[in-house]
């Protein structure tokens, strides 16, 4: 991982990339984005070979801070940003959306990046509900996750923007709570932000510990990004995310069918507005990170974006993200996989993966100081090539392998919250 500091403010690299009249430009209201390492080059490349420019141009200044690049933008530009990024550096690793200038400037000196950066709680440091996780391993259906992605594409977008995209927020929010209806310790919001799509939270209240909370997310906004007219159409978003929103169903749904009550507090997150700049995830993380400070702690987080693809490239079945992700959590997450799926009905092989800054949602909560990591579909340069089109649809995906990522989410939720199933574990 790389260090960054301010006292080596390197130049600026002036990009000509954004479309839109001056004027409106100036008008609108502005938003701060950090992007990862290499952007500065690929700005360079795009600007010699002129691929992405556009007629009408507006031209966001990055400032290289260190390795990290920093811009300003107008807020209704940002899908022709985001649009952008992918063309022009389809490896850059997305970007974080800030408020202001000094809220981006405090994200490039993130000590949370840093190697050697102490979280408050710790992980459990030891596996022992071994009968429990193999009990839950033989209940997870390939099947009911392809079943949900299904009724996720059928949206046919789900944008964060149109009414689609809440619908979709809406059912996700209706599965969890017919799923977990006979619980009194289990309570299924819709978080609200400034646009149309909410993002959908369920919550199994921890019976001796509740303020310590693990998370489990995914994102339920999707994306065309080559239909650059219109973004909000044709987007099924199968594997990009609506299989991350089944294996979180299907870690669900396992859990309430075998009755399992936590010790610590697990939450299901659907983020809203992924695609856009981790918008979604990050109101939510920021606010539970806000509430830290009143005493409950988000031990653990684990993103699933991505599971379904069985690329050639790939023979590995999961692909542990190893940048910007916490070196820690991937070893608790090694040790799970050795003690559970070494061999077997459950067996799952693993390997790594460079991974890219802000790429998905578990930046949001390693930006707070909260640890988290991404379990991944293959090596990064690998994955599904339909994503972002209107080909990203179910029938290119594997149950077998999904599965394998809805066993490993159930892994760590029951060694990381503990607790005990049995229907009767909740009635008393
Ligand atoms: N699931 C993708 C990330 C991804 C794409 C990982 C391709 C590996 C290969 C995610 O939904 C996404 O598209 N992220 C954006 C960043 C976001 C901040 C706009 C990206 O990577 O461009
Ligand atoms: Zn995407």
């Amino acid at each position: 991982m790389k260090r960054m500091s301010f006292s080596k403010t390197i130049l600026t690299a002036l990009a000509t990339l954004l479309v839109g009249s001056p004027c409106t430009y100036a008008q609108s209201s502005r938003l701060w984005v950090v992007t990862g390492d290499n952007v500065a080059a690929a700005v360079q490349q795009s600007l010699a070979s002129r691929q992405s420019v556009a007629d009408d141009l507006v031209a966001p200044t990055f400032q290289v801070i260190n390795g990290m690049s920093v811009a300003d933008i107008a807020e209704k530009d940002l899908d022709r940003f985001s649009n952008w990024m992918r063309s022009a550096c389809p490896r850059c690793g997305g970007f974080t959306v800030h408020a202001s200038r000094e809220a981006a400037l405090k994200e490039v000196d993130n000590p949370a990046y840093k190697p050697g950066f102490r979280y408050l709680a710790p992980l459990p440091e030891t596996l022992d509900q071994q009968s429990t996780v193999s009990r839950a391993l033989d209940r997870v259906k390939g099947d009911k996750i392809l079943s949900t992605i299904t009724m996720l594409q059928g949206f046919g977008t789900r944008h964060f923007e149109t009414s689609k995209g809440q619908e979709a927020a809406e059912f996700v929010r209706r599965e969890w709570q017919s799923m977990g209806q006979e619980r009194p310790d289990f309570t299924v919001a819709l978080f609200s932000h400034g646009w149309v799509q909410n993002s959908v939270i369920g919550t199994i209240r921890g019976a001796s510990r509740p303020e310590e909370v693990v998370v489990i997310g995914a994102h339920i906004d999707s994306i065309n990004r080559k239909n650059k007219e219109n973004p909000k159409e044709n987007a099924p978003g199968a594997d990009d995310d609506a299989s991350g929103v089944a294996v979180v169903t299907e870690a669900l749904r396992v859990l309430m069918e075998m009755g399992f009550k936590p010790q610590r507090t697990i939450t299901f997150m659907a983020y809203s507005a992924e695609e856009v700049g981790l918008r979604g995830s990050a109101e939510i993380a920021d606010r539970y990170a806000a509430e830290s400070k009143e005493g409950q702690e988000v031990i653990a987080v684990l993103q699933f974006d991505m599971i379904g693809f069985n690329a050639d490239r790939g023979p590995r079945d999961i692909y542990l993200v190893d940048d910007y992700t916490s070196p820690e959590l991937n070893g608790f997450l090694t040790k799970l996989l050795k003690e559970y799926n070494h061999s077997g009905a459950h067996a799952i092989t693993h390997g790594e993966t460079k991974g890219c800054y802000a790429c998905s949602d578990h930046v949001s909560w390693m930006r707070n100081g909260i640890r988290a990591a991404w379990p991944f579909e293959a090596p990064l340069e690998g994955s599904n090539p339909y994503i972002h089109t209107s080909e990203d649809v179910v029938s290119k995906l594997d149950a077998t392998k999904a599965a394998r990522f809805a066993k490993l989410a159930i892994e760590f939720l029951i060694e990381t919250a503990k607790g005990v199933d049995g229907r009767e574990s909740y009635r008393n």
